[in-house]
């Protein structure tokens, strides 16, 4: 249920930035990387998951990467829920920023198209030799560019990989323009993206939503809960 004095901060707020992760999608059907339930939670063929999304994988053995990939992280039948509505609908009135970690394309599914995608979108896919987008239907069936024979991969951050300048600056402008800062279904434990919150205005308030403790330092509110519940209840 929603708490007074949380609608109170964010009717009272003249700027939002959302920062989430993988904690707003679950109620979409896609697992998230670290519950017990969580992507991590297994290996694949014996090699641990951030391994199978890192650079050298990709590298090193593209089959691998290609089949884990596919099997694991494409859930193109997902449908926004509740949170990416309401935070879309926030960031379409100006009212609001949106910086996501995730890769789902569900914020832009949910009429998103301000949303900062930090650690990119798999459902953009391009040659990594001749640069050419690549249409994720088609990376699907095959993981060779059919005109030049190179390897597709989508437009992700893979681990040993460095966040794009672009969303780089369009994070930091967001926190800078922020009165009220929520990190929504994160762990908030990977880097650079939890080192975003030390550029918020030094009066900025803070508020967690998450249904297990995160270390974001000492926030203005919290709601230890399901994220949907706490959106569902969001007025205005
Ligand atoms: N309501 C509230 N919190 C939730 C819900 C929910 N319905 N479902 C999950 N959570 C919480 C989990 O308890 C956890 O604290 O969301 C958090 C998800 O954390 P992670 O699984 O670590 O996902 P995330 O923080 O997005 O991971 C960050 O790690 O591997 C990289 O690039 C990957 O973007 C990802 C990054």
């Amino acid at each position: 249920m929603m708490t007074e004095n949380l609608q109170t901060l964010f009717d009272q707020a003249q700027h939002i930035t959302f920062m989430t992760g993988a904690g707003v999608s679950t109620a979409s059907g896609i697992p998230d990387y670290r519950s017990k339930s969580g992507l991590y939670s297994a290996k694949f063929k014996g090699l641990p998951p951030e391994y199978l999304l890192s650079h050298d994988c990709f590298v090193q053995q593209p089959e691998m990467f290609y089949d884990f990939v596919k099997e694991n992280l494409y859930f193109p039948d997902a449908k926004p829920n509740v949170i990416h509505e309401k935070i879309a609908a926030l960031c379409q009135s100006g009212r609001a920023s949106l910086i996501t970690q995730n890769i789902d394309n569900l914020d832009r599914t949910a009429g998103n198209d301000q949303v900062v995608e930090f650690h990119g979108n798999l459902y953009r896919c391009y040659c990594s030799k001749d640069g050419e987008q690549v249409d994720w239907h088609d990376y699907m069936k095959s993981m060779y560019h059919d005109t030049d024979h190179g390897i597709i991969r989508p437009d992700i951050v893979l681990y040993g990989e460095s966040i794009s300048e672009s969303a780089l600056q369009r994070s930091m402008a967001a926190i800078e323009a922020a009165d009220l800062l929520v990190i929504v279904g994160t762990s908030f434990k990977v880097y650079p993206f939890a080192g975003l919150i030390n550029y918020r205005q030094p009066n900025a308030k803070l508020v967690v939503v998450n249904n297990e403790p995160i270390p974001a330092g000492s926030v203005t509110a919290q709601y230890s809960g399901d994220a949907e519940t706490f959106f569902a209840g969001l007025k205005g």
